[in-house]
């Protein structure tokens, strides 16, 4: 285990490097970079593939890497199946390869950047699943070295949200999150909740276990996701980026109200109603828009993408410009999406 300055690969491509960073390769090297940490007094945490964060350019502390990608069979039934997987391996591919096992519900999730041990951070969701609906536990280790596994119960998933979010950003040392325990259902039940995804098969919306007369399989939901967010967002590999910068913002009755007049309209979110951040960023007129070599993504304006060399401190200007300009026509505070991680 060698620790070692390291420049930070970003899908955002921000020049990044860290004072001290580090490969884990085993459960001993974890404990012995939580150790190392401690005894120099610096931060230990972890990045996965950087698809959503703002690296701002000195990273401090002791900055890991958890290497392991491996899938392993828990326990299968006749309904689902109990996998446990490496925080190492890449998303998508996990979604590629569970759906060739005959492995469902990951689906919806296609083509998400990032790896699996950062999809628990913010809870990935996309097209009317959330990754929280498919976890049964995440294994981390903690600061006094000790290994558990949270149940999805403790894990305090909403919105783009969990208790391992904050602790990313805070001064505290962050618990490692070594794999991530799913349950996949071995019977295929897509979930077309989603107008976008459901039109794209010419359906009405409908919920999984629900699905009347003909629908298309798994695969085929994966294909269509993929399709969509091809369509809309940018491939980070040529225009990089971090996906949605804002999140959705939940607003209240009265703020509802005085969107009508610009007729945007909010949609049902659990007890409350939430606006697409889109929608008021793309009515404040900033779709397409850049400086220098930040910009709005003119098909998905949610979506800042560097351009060519924009440094951390470039795209948190125009993050705030957006900012400003959606709350002074709107009355509405855009929250970050991404962390910042300094
Ligand atoms: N819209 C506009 N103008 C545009 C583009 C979109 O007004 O130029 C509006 C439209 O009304 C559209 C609405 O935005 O119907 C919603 O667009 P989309 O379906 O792309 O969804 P979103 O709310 O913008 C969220 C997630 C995405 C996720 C999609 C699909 C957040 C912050 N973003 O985006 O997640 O892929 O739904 O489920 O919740 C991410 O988190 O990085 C991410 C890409």
């Amino acid at each position: 285990m060698t620790i070692a300055q390291r420049d930070l690969p970003n899908t955002m491509n921000l020049a990044a490097t860290a004072v001290a960073a580090v490969d884990l390769t085993s459960l001993e090297d974890a404990k012995e970079a939580i150790f190392q940490a401690e005894n120099a007094g610096i931060r230990l945490r972890c990045l996965g593939e950087g698809s959503n964060v703002v690296l701002m350019p000195k990273v401090a502390g002791l900055v890991c890497y958890v290497k392991d990608a491996s899938v392993a069979l828990l326990a299968r039934d006749a309904e689902s199946v109990r996998i446990q997987v490496g925080a190492g391996k890449n998303w998508h591919e996990l979604v590629e390869e569970t759906l060739s096992q005959g492995w469902f519900g990951l689906e919806n999730l296609s083509l998400i950047p990032g790896s699996v041990g950062a999809a628990p951070i913010q809870n990935i969701g996309a097209y009317g699943v959330e990754v929280a609906q498919l976890i049964e536990s995440v294994t981390v280790i903690e600061a006094n070295q000790k290994v558990r596994e949270i149940p999805v119960g403790d894990c305090s998933f909403a919105y783009r949200d969990s208790i391992f979010k904050a602790r990313l950003t805070s001064a505290e040392n962050a618990p490692v999150i070594l794999s991530v325990t799913f349950r996949l259902n071995r019977r295929p039940d897509v979930n077309l909740s989603y107008d976008e995804l459901a039109a794209f098969f010419g359906l009405e919306p409908f919920q999984a276990g629900i699905s009347k007369g003909k629908s298309p399989s798994p695969l085929q939901v994966a294909n269509a996701v993929v399709a969509i967010r091809r369509a809309k967002l940018p491939d980070p590999q040529e225009y990089p980026n971090v996906g949605s910068f804002f999140k959705n913002p939940v607003i209240d009755a009265d703020a509802a109200q005085r969107l009508e007049a610009h007729s945007v309209r909010p949609y049902e979110f659990g007890e409350g109603l939430k606006v697409s951040a889109a929608q008021l960023i793309d009515r404040a007129g900033w779709k397409g828009k850049r400086r220098g070599d930040v910009g709005c993504w003119p098909q998905q304006p949610l979506v800042l993408v560097n351009y060519g060399r924009a440094s951390a401190s470039n795209l948190l200007e125009f993050a705030q410009e957006v900012q400003q300009s959606v709350a002074e026509q709107f009355q509405i505070q855009l929250e970050l999406e991404p962390s910042v991680v300094s």
